[in-house]
């Protein structure tokens, strides 16, 4: 397959955007680690790689500042928020730059991560002045109720690589909104975004030491240090099941409030009514987004014996048109994956898919030149002992399978301990409406393969986690209820 080399424009261009980069506002530390272009597999910059006690610094600091931003009011806080939404907007192009750079993701896919990520400022921006309280009467009348939200206190947010930018603002965001003061872990992979988001939101306004950005290779000595302290209140952690779940038990130690957006398994399903050239297009986004990077990304695909064929013809057709290359190339579709791990593991789900009986239609291998690439690839015929069929793909790797009925899809879509997602593709109202309440899952797209939307509570069930991002209720999560009760009498 072709692949499209950078433009010497784009990358002199994404250079200069890394060169940029204000590490000032980062606490200093002993050594560093290098960050890598996942095309190139070259060092592109170098961080501080903070300890456990640099860790416990920020903490100290971020306290703080916390302290006094929980006494600022809904509309300072809305204020600073929009402040930050306007600076993200006005520096699209680095911030852009820099996530195709570290992450690998085509430009107009960094572009849009940029317009998301900003958009969840905005959001909570604006949800910070609808913190809803209550006023209520006891049933007898002899006591008023007053409920009303309380900053959680500070917060430990750990995003992951694939949004480096979308996934720290959808947990900073709010954090701030509802009074919070946040200790912030981006991936070692991917920490560069963070660290210019940072800078932009002092300038913005946020206060210095509010929010702290560490950047450090050792995730375990960071996650159980912070969570042994007990100034620290709340946990949020994007990333696999295993790793959430040993954080929700460091977490139980201080009872610690937890939200975790955690593995997905998500199955797709077309039915013979669906609008075919829809159900295409849907499944496209569902699978290829983010280079098919992504929690949600449709994992095991069920298509209706009756509209199979000619689904699986135009589905493999639109896979094998995307256009493999380096992301500072206009006409790349499809960037690298992240690692020689995440390689290697889709071509070990591929051989033994293959090995098993499923019939490879396109791809299916690792380009021989440097960087993570992996072809688009589509498989049909899956069979159910395949690995690929129980693990998390994480990358441009579609596995197709057939089903008869409706009961049937429903029992293999459910078969998985991960609850995360799930897709379906039919003109039927009666049937769009039974199938997504029979799947259990967190969030079913009908006829349409973006679940991603700032205004909805983003989030699974099962394995997949627990709390939601974005929406209303993506504030919730930094929140404590508390209520007030006053004893009534008469006065004349
Ligand atoms: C993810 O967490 O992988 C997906 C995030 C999103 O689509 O918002």
């Amino acid at each position: 397959m072709s692949y499209f080399e950078p433009d010497a424009e784009l990358l002199a261009a994404s250079d200069a955007a890394l060169a940029s980069i204000n590490v000032g506002r980062l606490l200093p530390a002993a050594t560093t680690f290098d960050v890598h272009d996942p095309a190139t597999e070259q060092v592109i910059a170098s961080l501080p790689d903070h300890t456990p006690a640099d860790a416990l610094i920020a903490l100290t600091k971020a306290d703080a500042a916390g302290k006094e931003w929980a006494k600022t009011s809904p509309r300072k806080r809305s204020d600073v928020l929009h402040a930050v939404y306007a600076k993200l907007i006005e520096n699209k192009d680095t911030l852009a730059y820099v996530i195709s750079r570290e992450m690998g993701k085509p430009l107009a896919e960094g572009y849009a991560e940029v317009q998301y990520s900003a958009d969840y400022v905005r959001w909570f921006a604006e949800e910070a002045l609808r913190a809803q309280g209550l006023y209520r009467d006891s049933p007898a009348g002899d006591a008023t109720i007053l409920v009303r939200r309380s900053p959680v206190g500070n917060a430990v947010l750990i995003a992951p690589w694939n949004f480096p930018m979308a996934m720290a603002t959808r947990k900073i965001a709010p954090a701030l909104a509802a009074g919070c003061a946040c200790v912030v872990k981006p991936a070692n992979l991917t920490p560069l975004t963070t660290v210019i988001v940072l800078d932009l939101m002092i300038q913005a306004g946020v206060p210095e030491d509010l929010v702290q950005v560490i950047t450090t290779t050792d995730a375990p000595g960071f996650s159980s240090t912070l969570l042994a302290d007990q100034r620290v209140r709340k946990i949020s952690f994007t990333g696999s099941t295993p790793v959430g779940s040993t954080l929700m038990g460091l977490a139980a130690k201080n009872i610690v409030k937890s939200s975790m957006e955690l593995g997905g398994n998500a199955p797709l399903l077309v039915f013979d009514d669906a609008d075919l050239e829809r159900a295409v297009e849907g499944a496209i986004l569902a699978k290829m987004r983010n280079g098919g990077q992504t929690c949600v990304a449709a994992n095991r695909m069920f298509i209706q014996s009756g509209i199979a064929d000619a689904f699986v013809e135009k589905f493999t057709a639109a896979m094998a048109a995307h256009k493999l290359g380096n992301a500072m190339n206009k006409e790349t579709t499809l960037g690298p994956v992240i690692d020689d791990r995440a390689v290697k593991r889709l071509q070990h789900l591929v051989d033994d898919a293959v090995a098993k009986g499923a019939t490879l239609l396109t791809g299916g291998k690792s380009p021989d030149r440097p960087g993570h690439f992996f072809e688009p690839t589509v498989l049909d015929n899956v069979p159910a002992n395949a690995d690929i069929a129980t693990t998390e793909i994480f990358g441009p790797v579609a596995a197709i399978s057939r089903f008869d009925t409706q009961e049937e899809v429903i029992a293999k879509a459910n078969d998985t301990e991960f609850g995360l997602a799930a897709f379906v593709f039919t003109q039927d109202l009666d049937r769009a409406i039974n199938v997504a309440e029979a799947l259990e899952t967190g969030m079913v797209g009908i006829n349409n393969g973006l679940l991603s939307n700032i205004a909805a509570p983003f989030g699974g069930v099962k394995a997949s986690g627990t709390g939601r991002e974005g929406g209303a209720e993506g504030l919730d999560e930094y929140q404590e209820i508390r209520y007030f009760t006053m004893k009534r009498r008469e006065t004349h």
